[in-house]
């Protein structure tokens, strides 16, 4: 069978508050320029008291099944690298928030930023074994440096949902993928930290790396030449990174950099990270949600996305846009869900940030904050408790 699998669907959510970079380069001293026009960022998502991945996750996936129902899927995908239980998945909660069927198998992936991508691949092969089952996708992190780190200025939260099936509406994923693997510690998070550790300039160099590597195999895989796409969807950790990559590999190909074409293959890639921040998993394909809610028409055209988890994996793949997708989209949620967001200062920005759960199993109950649909309630006898809002 080789009917086209690929995304049907997609749908993204992020936090209740929002810290402008302005806030954070007042506080400390940094010319602002640094971050709007070096790194690319204008704010940052950030949680409530009662967020995290998984009421991001539930609230990204909530429309799919609304839309959909979830009779078909029989599989729920949760990537992260912002995992909050080491045994458990995440998805299992996002899965009883939804109600959906005891017919299911639910399971968490880890590759740093990566994740999503496998999900995306593995979920394409459980499709093509069986084409009548859909799989969710469900990629949710918070992203989470030192206060006062250089890496501060780069986190962000969000989650992306994506449906993936046979006959998909909007994008097909094509064969062949390029792929990439490097055992380096350009960015790593040991079980005992909750803020990541990086070394900033090695994760652009492996970065790059990466980068270069997945292209080369994708070539030898028989992929398209860098001409034939319209636009390239990166993995953006900072919206600049976009443009480092796709300028290191225009050269790699010896295309020469033309500013003009970068900014035509790139420009509508960033609009959602670069007010987001970094949301790992889920950033690539924030990336391809803004084009696709932005761009005039991009049926039947080819777009490169390039996923890059540190550590290091990364994947490059091309997806064709589907006739008629934008009857789909869902533009004006995914600009309801930035705008909605709270703009805190940066004193509560920084208590949020130092936040902690009790580890000795005290009930603890969280504030009730977000007025997303779900939240979690607390932690009882070292159990999360979610709720619905009414
Ligand atoms: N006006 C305009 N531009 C300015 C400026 C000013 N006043 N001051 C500095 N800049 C520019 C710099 O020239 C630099 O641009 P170039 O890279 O093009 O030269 C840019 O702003 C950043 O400046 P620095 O390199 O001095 O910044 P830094 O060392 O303080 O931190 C960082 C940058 C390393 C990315 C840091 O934010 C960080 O560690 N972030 C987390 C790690 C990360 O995101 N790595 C990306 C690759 S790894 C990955 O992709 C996986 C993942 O998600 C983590």
């Amino acid at each position: 069978d080789t009917s086209p699998i690929g995304i049907h669907d997609l749908s993204f959510a992020t936090t209740e508050y929002v810290l402008a970079h302005t806030a954070l380069a007042q506080h400390n001293g940094t010319d602002v320029a640094k971050y709007h026009k070096g790194i690319g960022q204008r704010s940052m998502s950030v949680p409530a008291a009662d967020e995290d991945i998984v009421t991001m996750g539930a609230a990204a996936a909530a429309p799919l099944l609304e839309r959909h129902g979830s009779e078909n899927i029989r599989t729920v995908i949760f990537a992260t690298e912002s995992s909050i239980d080491q045994a458990k998945s995440a998805g299992i909660y996002v899965h009883s928030l939804l109600g959906m069927g005891s017919a299911t198998r639910v399971v968490e992936l880890k590759q740093a930023c990566y994740g999503a991508t496998a999900a995306l691949q593995f979920a394409i092969g459980l499709v093509r074994r069986d084409p009548a089952q859909r799989v969710l996708v469900v990629a949710a992190d918070v992203s989470k440096y030192e206060l006062d780190s250089p890496g501060e200025a780069t986190q962000g939260a969000a989650a992306v949902a994506m449906l993936v099936g046979a006959e998909p509406a909007l994008v097909r994923i094509e064969e062949p993928s390029g792929v990439f693997t490097a055992d380096v510690m350009d960015f790593w998070r040991p079980n005992y930290r909750e803020a990541a550790l990086v070394d900033g300039q090695e994760s652009i160099t492996a970065y790059l790396l990466a980068a270069e590597g997945c292209w080369k195999d994708y070539t030898e895989q028989g992929g398209r030449p860098l001409e034939e796409f319209t636009a390239f969807c990166y993995h953006q950790p900072f919206t600049k990174m976009a443009y480092k990559a796709h300028r290191h590999l225009l050269n790699h190909c010896g295309h020469g950099v033309d500013e003009d074409r970068v900014a035509r293959d790139l420009g509508l890639t960033t609009a959602y990270n670069n007010v987001i921040g970094n949301s790992y998993t889920a950033s690539v394909y924030l990336a391809l949600a803004a084009l696709l809610d932005q761009a005039d028409d991009l049926s039947g055209q080819a777009v490169g996305l390039l996923s890059y988890g540190s550590g290091s994996v990364a994947e490059f793949f091309a997806g064709t846009v589907v006739p008629g997708y934008r009857a789909h989209l869902r533009t004006a949620a995914h600009r309801a869900a930035i705008d909605r967001r709270e703009p805190v200062d940066h004193a509560r920005y920084r208590a949020l940030h130092e936040r902690s759960f009790p580890t000795d199993g005290e009930e603890h109950r969280t504030p009730a904050e977000t007025t997303g649909p779900f939240r979690l309630a607390g932690i009882r006898g070292h159990k999360r408790v979610y709720e619905t809002r009414a």
